[in-house]
């Protein structure tokens, strides 16, 4: 395929992969909110695709499309068994994680560790392209502080550089990786935790867009801090795409904006009201398949943000719930209950 038509196709928006948070009920309630985001899972390793209940790790539902699978993994025969297998799912995007930093990952030399081996990156890139006709995609960090993880055979173990991350980037782009998703701080593989690693390093911004204006052909994605509809309006002035991870989960109905801009896009003019009638449906179904639907509603007490009613929204659908509900009663009681001004607030007034 052409360079220019996957620039085409670079998501403007997409919404991160979030362990225990992005899972098949909330990538149903953001589908609901905008239409136009590129969705992802949470980070899936090759041996749970390979070895577990894959129906249970992979299955979602069709409304949530485009999805992009994040796969994470070390061995590139692994990880071509993992992909193959996954075809069957029809996933929008393959995505490896090289930007997690947290120890059972990158124990196993997993996520953010691989930034210190682009050549095995690059292998697994191609065993991607290999067992897919999927775009392959590569989700990083700036760089990574190796100290006391890298082997001794390393000169430096803090591989920090503009240089190091635009090698790196080079070397994966050779394999064929049509997006380069970019986490703009280092992740330090030993002595932070994942959330501190989340916070702590600084984002470097502008070194991602040097990298984007240096290699233009590039698909680059900006990660890492964006919080605001004028956020993603900033970045897009540099970069191809912006992912957006917790603010998307603490203020979801922020989404509804974002499809503006998309190509031809608008903002999604919907209500908190019709957001709550669109999963009473969803809820429903799940619970007749045997799912409790707070697995589900966990995921959206983040509906009224900042909004009046908020509290009332996280307590109604918190458990216990009064004997006998179900979610679906609970989302009635919740559409009586809440402010109505709120629930009918649409995102143009
Ligand atoms: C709870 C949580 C779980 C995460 N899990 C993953 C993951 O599975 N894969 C991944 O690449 N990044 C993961 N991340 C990192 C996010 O994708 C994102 O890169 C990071 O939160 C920075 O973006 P933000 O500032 O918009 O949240 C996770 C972040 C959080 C908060």
């Amino acid at each position: 395929m052409e360079k220019s038509a996957l620039k085409d196709q670079c998501p403007k928006v997409s919404i991160a992969p979030m362990v225990d948070r992005t899972d098949r009920h909330f990538r149903y309630f953001c589908r609901l909110i905008t239409r136009r985001s590129l969705l992802y899972t949470e980070m899936i390793t090759t041996s749970a695709i390979i070895n577990g209940d894959r129906h249970k790790i992979l299955d979602f539902d069709q409304f949530e499309k485009p999805v992009a699978l994040q796969i994470a993994g070390c061995d590139p025969r692994e990880v071509y068994e993992a992909v193959k297998i996954a075809e069957d799912w029809d996933y929008d995007e393959i995505n490896l994680n090289a930007g997690c930093p947290s120890d059972r990952v990158s124990g196993n030399e997993m996520g953010a560790v691989l930034m210190a081996y682009p050549e095995k990156v690059a292998e697994m890139i191609a065993a991607m392209k290999r067992a897919t006709k999927k775009p392959v995609t590569i989700k990083h960090r700036i760089g990574i502080e190796g100290k006391n993880v890298l082997p001794d055979y390393f000169e430096r173990t803090l591989l920090d550089k503009y240089e190091d991350m635009m090698s790196f980037v080079k070397t994966v782009e050779q394999a064929g990786a049509e997006r380069f998703i970019i986490h703009a701080r280092i992740a330090v593989l030993e002595g932070l935790s994942p959330k501190e690693n989340r916070e702590v390093p600084p984002l470097r911004y502008k070194d991602v867009y040097k990298l984007k204006r240096e290699l233009p052909h590039l698909n680059i994605v900006i990660n890492g801090g964006i919080k605001t509809i004028g956020d993603i309006e900033g970045h897009l002035r540099y970069v191809d795409g912006v992912m957006i991870g917790r603010a998307a989960y603490d203020n979801p109905f922020m989404l509804a904006e974002v499809d503006k801009f998309f190509n031809d896009g608008k903002v999604n003019n919907i209500t908190r009201r019709q957001v709550i009638e669109g999963l009473i449906p969803y809820i429903e179904k799940i619970e007749k398949e045997g799912v409790k639907g707070y697995a589900a509603l966990v995921h959206t007490l983040g509906l009224f943000f900042n909004k009046k009613g908020s509290k009332t929204w996280k307590q109604l659908i918190t458990p216990p719930w009064p004997e006998g509900y179900s979610g679906k009663d609970i989302l009635f009681k919740a559409l009586d209950s809440l402010p109505q001004d709120v629930l009918d607030e649409a995102v143009l007034a």
